[in-house]
């Protein structure tokens, strides 16, 4: 996700042209997408007690690269302190970290923790970015609390791409989205937005999870973008801690975070990054 419009802009859909794509775009993206999900797909299975996030890294990196793809994380730049390059070939959020957390291999996944993968790749060009939440261990472990989360931000999510049509807004996407969390009593992330994306990684236009129907940018065929929100429990702030990246909520409530990468057609959407093994939200296996 990229950081909303502050001092400094990366993605302003105000400031830059949003890409209208061909169908050979639709076909780059469909790989890419695919990749990204079967990334996910592949480390589905390492998600269990005692293992380290850097483990996961690792085998996300590996899987990438054995199927021709570049890890899109490695070295992107910090938008505000240049020697400070995103270390990893993901993002793993864990419990009340919102997005962009570290991997590391000091830290270790415990029974009942919920945590979110987010993977982009670069595939011929293209890329793919996806994420999904996950939890450790027996899914009774996991608060009650959290559960309800996960649910509700995977719904607030395909309630944002269902919104997604030629002539629709994105006032109407981020307003279906805000809708799904606020009548759970949770709340949306306002920190960060989902993006354009295509022959790179953040473009125009700017994607909020949140807004009013019939606002924003008029949706066109051939416009890709990520649905991507971010819900919290509790409040809707969030802090970034000392490393740079890792973002945390301020009420130490847990977030949570699904991602997909779409595109406009003539007459809907097409969704890139769907799990090819139908892992859709957790659990994913007994
Ligand atoms: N994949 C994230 C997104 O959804 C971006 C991660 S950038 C990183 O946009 F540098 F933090 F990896
Ligand atoms: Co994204
Ligand atoms: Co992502």
């Amino acid at each position: 996700m990229s950081r909303m419009s502050r001092a400094v802009i990366d993605v302003d859909g105000t400031k830059r042209p949003v890409p209208i794509h061909g169908p050979e775009a639709f076909e780059g993206m469909r790989a890419a997408g695919r990749l990204a999900a079967l990334t996910l797909d592949h480390v589905t299975p390492l998600v269990r007690a005692g293992v380290s996030t850097g483990e996961i890294d690792q085998a996300i990196e590996r899987f990438m690269r054995e199927h021709g793809g570049i890890p899109a994380t490695i070295g992107y730049p910090h938008r505000e302190q240049p020697n400070n390059p995103f270390p990893a070939a993901s993002c793993i959020s864990v419990n009340h970290v919102v997005n962009h957390g570290i991997p590391s291999f000091e830290k270790k996944l415990k029974e009942g923790d919920t945590l979110n993968i987010d993977v982009t790749v670069i595939l011929d060009g293209w890329y793919g970015d996806t994420s999904r939440m996950f939890i450790v261990g027996r899914p009774e472990k996991v608060p009650v609390k959290a559960r309800r989360l996960i649910k509700t931000t995977y719904e607030a999510m395909w309630a944002g791409i269902r919104a997604v049509r030629p002539g629709a807004t994105l006032g109407d996407v981020g307003h279906a989205i805000q809708k799904v969390a606020e009548a759970q009593g949770f709340s949306v992330v306002r920190d960060f937005v989902g993006h354009g994306i295509g022959r790179v990684f953040h473009d125009a236009p700017e994607v909020r999870h949140f807004g009013k129907p019939g606002e924003g940018l008029r949706l066109e065929p051939g416009m890709f973008f990520t649905i991507e929100p971010m819900i919290n429990a509790g409040r809707a702030g969030v802090k970034i801690l000392p490393d740079g990246w890792t973002t945390v909520t301020r009420d130490r409530e847990p977030s949570a975070q699904f991602e997909h990468t779409v595109g406009v057609t003539e007459d809907g959407v097409e969704v890139f990054t769907r799990s090819p093994a139908g892992f859709e939200q957790p659990p994913y296996a007994s």
